[in-house]
């Protein structure tokens, strides 16, 4: 892929919160899953974790917990993307709070473009009240959940989000 097929790759992808009923199959939830796991993280501990929902019950339970966005119970699999804190502060003691969050961010991301790559729409979904994800889903104390990978077929709204001048994000040299 050169830069140009990357740019077009990377700014053909918008979240959707809309989706048709028909489930992702096994082998695409395993690509989507596979290639988070060539995502760098520190130390290579991969201090990440995913729980895959597809049960239709659940899922209503995290769109609740998700302040009742729809599109949680609408979207046939949610990858529930938590940061595993054990696995970096074994290593690192409390950086490894941050590293874990880091790990599992960049692993979400992954997951994102995977769905691209395979036209499975997603939305990166943010806003749950976290006590209530891990109730749902019996997580243990020591990961947290940072975000709801909601995916499925659906389609992008015509009109895309705007997007900051990029000269507005760079410093250089210093602040
Ligand atoms: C950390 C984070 C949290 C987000 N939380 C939500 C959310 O709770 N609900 C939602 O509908 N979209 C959520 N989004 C999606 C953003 O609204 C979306 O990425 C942004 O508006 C840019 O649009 P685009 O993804 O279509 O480019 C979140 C995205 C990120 C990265």
């Amino acid at each position: 892929m050169n830069s140009s097929d990357f740019s077009r790759f990377l700014s053909g992808r918008s979240s959707v919160r809309e989706f048709s009923e028909t489930p992702l199959n096994q082998a695409e939830i395993d690509f989507i899953i596979s290639c988070a796991g060539t995502a760098p993280s520190a130390g290579n501990l991969e201090a990440w974790d995913v729980v895959v929902v597809t049960d239709a019950e659940l899922r209503l339970d995290l769109a609740e917990s998700a302040f009742g966005q729809q599109h949680v119970s609408k979207a046939p699999a949610l990858f529930v993307v938590c940061a595993n804190y054990v696995r970096s502060m074994s290593q690192y003691g409390e950086r490894g709070i941050l590293y874990a969050v880091q790990d599992a961010t960049i692993a979400c991301t992954y997951m994102m473009l995977a769905a691209h790559t395979q036209n499975i729409s997603t939305c990166w979904t943010g806003a749950f009240e976290e006590d209530e994800v891990r109730q749902v889903l019996g997580l243990p104390p020591h990961v947290r959940p940072l975000a709801i990978l909601a995916a499925g077929h659906g389609h992008a709204t015509a009109v895309r989000a705007g997007r900051m001048n990029i000269g507005e994000h760079v410093h250089s040299d210093g602040w």
